[in-house]
């Protein structure tokens, strides 16, 4: 087969034309010359509708992506998004709504908003959200951001320490770093947890807080979650819960119950709104009444007006404003998040209601914990013990000396399986984190096992499948160094840039 698909200028012909109209039959109107183009389109490709068509359906084809197959990428969460959301999403009332616009005349997307605030509080145990960053990182920032004004309010400028486990993501230290804090990283037991007496060593007087995963990066529950808060807090530092993890754990347990001040929530994960290279994310972020004040804005409240108060209204009418918290630290993106991603999460959670959230978390669970027993002969469990929505094993298989986890994922792909996260988290040699996700069924659980349990055959007895791994994508192995360190940009580079 010939994989070479030509960026859609190669293809081009002269003279060819995508549409035929028909003659013009109205008199022409002539047009402001400020508005006409003073260069011709030269270098602009000439196809047929067909040609454009066919091209762009092919390189649409080359994307792996969930609607065509388990993507099992731990930590990452990479779900199913219902159709719905788009629907909703789509709805002129929200996407045609222009951010300038005056609030009294977009008081239905301000309405789903502050639903949208009051169900994720409700859900998390938190008494206010903001939803304005962009991603889950963008979350942290705001966390850490949010920290330094508390501390700095209280007149206490020395607590300059985050402390993070050395299994964290790493966003959390790069954030905490951006902010200007110093990292200090917290080591991890043997069952997984956070070492109580290593987090004792390092909390001072400069502890600011800690950054903590629940369920953590190795997908266990932090089962001594509540003294490290403590603790923390009788150091006189916060805590920020990272909620990557959350979907683990939706309608079963709430962050603020188990003593975390403040959480981001990953919209583009766990309620469900596109993720990766789908399209923007939204880290909506959530705290307790001590940081609301902090939180960057503007949020939405909702107001009810009584009829002396509007000499418009002769009854009591709620309506929905926007409003920067008191000693807010500002914006952290432009105008009120990615309002697109609000309208799909506040579906996702119409959708489910109460009971579907926690079935949400009891599925991903039974389906990490699936995989966990009937892979775990082969490849051994990072930890041994009940695992949350995803399992980490290791790529070292028993008597194989020459297969490595990278040999192994990409040999997935070959079987039409996206490769689980590799070599993450840092602590784990060989890692290979498995989030199948709760919108998984049992067959395609069962069609991963046999796959997984396929290569770990090859592995010995034919390794140089592996190796050769994968053979079935238009590109082979790529050199992932280089396309990061040394990224081609630019389409015929000496020509210039279209
Ligand atoms: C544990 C954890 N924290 C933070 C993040 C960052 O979230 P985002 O990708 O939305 O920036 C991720 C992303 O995968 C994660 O898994």
């Amino acid at each position: 087969m010939n994989t070479y698909e030509p960026p859609i200028f190669e293809l081009s012909s002269p003279g060819k034309c995508g549409v035929a109209l028909p003659e013009v039959d109205v008199p022409a109107s002539e047009l402001p010359a400020s508005l006409l183009r003073q260069d011709d389109l030269d270098g602009m490709p000439e196809l047929s509708e067909p040609e454009v068509v066919r091209h762009f359906t092919r390189i649409s084809q080359r994307n792996f992506c969930i609607d065509t197959g388990m993507y099992p990428l731990g930590s990452c969460t990479m779900k199913y998004n219902p159709k719905l959301n788009e629907e909703t999403a789509r709805l002129p009332a929200f996407a045609a709504v222009h951010p300038l616009q005056d609030p009294s005349l977009a008081q239905g997307i301000l309405r789903l908003m502050a639903e949208l605030q009051r169900d994720l509080a409700e859900i998390s145990g938190f008494d206010a959200v903001s939803l304005q960053p962009a991603a889950g990182a963008q979350g942290e920032l705001t966390g850490a951001l949010v920290f330094r004004a508390y501390h700095l309010d209280r007149g206490d400028p020395e607590r300059t320490e985050i402390l993070v486990p050395d299994a964290a993501h790493g966003t959390n230290p790069a954030t905490a770093a951006m902010t200007g804090f110093t990292v200090i990283e917290v080591k991890s037991d043997a069952r997984g947890n956070v070492d109580l007496d290593d987090l004792k060593r390092h909390l001072s007087p400069r502890t600011a807080g800690m950054m903590l995963t629940n369920p953590n990066t190795l997908g266990l529950f932090e089962e001594e979650v509540e003294d490290v808060s403590r603790l923390v807090h009788e150091a006189g530092g916060l805590m920020y819960c990272d909620g990557a993890n959350f979907n683990a754990i939706l309608g079963v347990v709430k962050p603020a119950a188990l003593g975390f001040d403040f959480m981001h929530y990953n919209l583009h994960k766990t309620f469900s709104t596109p993720h990766g290279g789908g399209g923007p994310g939204s880290g909506a972020v959530g705290c307790t009444a001590l940081l609301a004040p902090f939180l960057p804005g503007p949020r939405v409240r909702e107001v009810t007006l009584e009829p002396g108060e509007d000499r418009a209204l002769d009854r009591t009418e709620t309506r929905y404003e926007l409003f920067m918290p008191p000693r807010s630290i500002g914006r952290v993106k432009v105008f009120y998040g990615n309002v697109g991603m609000l309208v799909r999460a506040w579906t996702y959670l119409r959708l489910l209601g109460k009971a579907g959230l926690r079935q949400v978390a009891e599925t991903s669970v039974l389906n990490a914990n699936y995989l966990r027993v009937q892979l775990g002969d082969l490849y051994p469990p990072a930890v041994d013990r009940i695992c949350m929505h995803e399992v980490v094993l290791k790529g070292q298989l028993d008597g194989v000396t020459d297969i490595r986890t990278l040999d192994i994922a990409k040999r997935l792909i070959d079987y039409h399986f996206h490769p689980p996260t590799i070599y993450f988290p840092l602590i784990v040699p060989e890692a290979l984190m498995i989030e199948p996700t709760e919108t998984e069924s049992r067959r395609s659980l069962d069609g991963f096992v046999e796959a997984m349990r396929e290569i770990a055959r090859e592995a010995r007895e034919t390794p140089d499948l592996l190796h050769a791994a994968p053979t079935t994508t238009p590109v082979r192995r790529l050199d992932e160094v280089g396309a990061a360190r040394q990224p081609v940009l630019c389409y015929q580079q000496e020509q210039g840039c279209f």
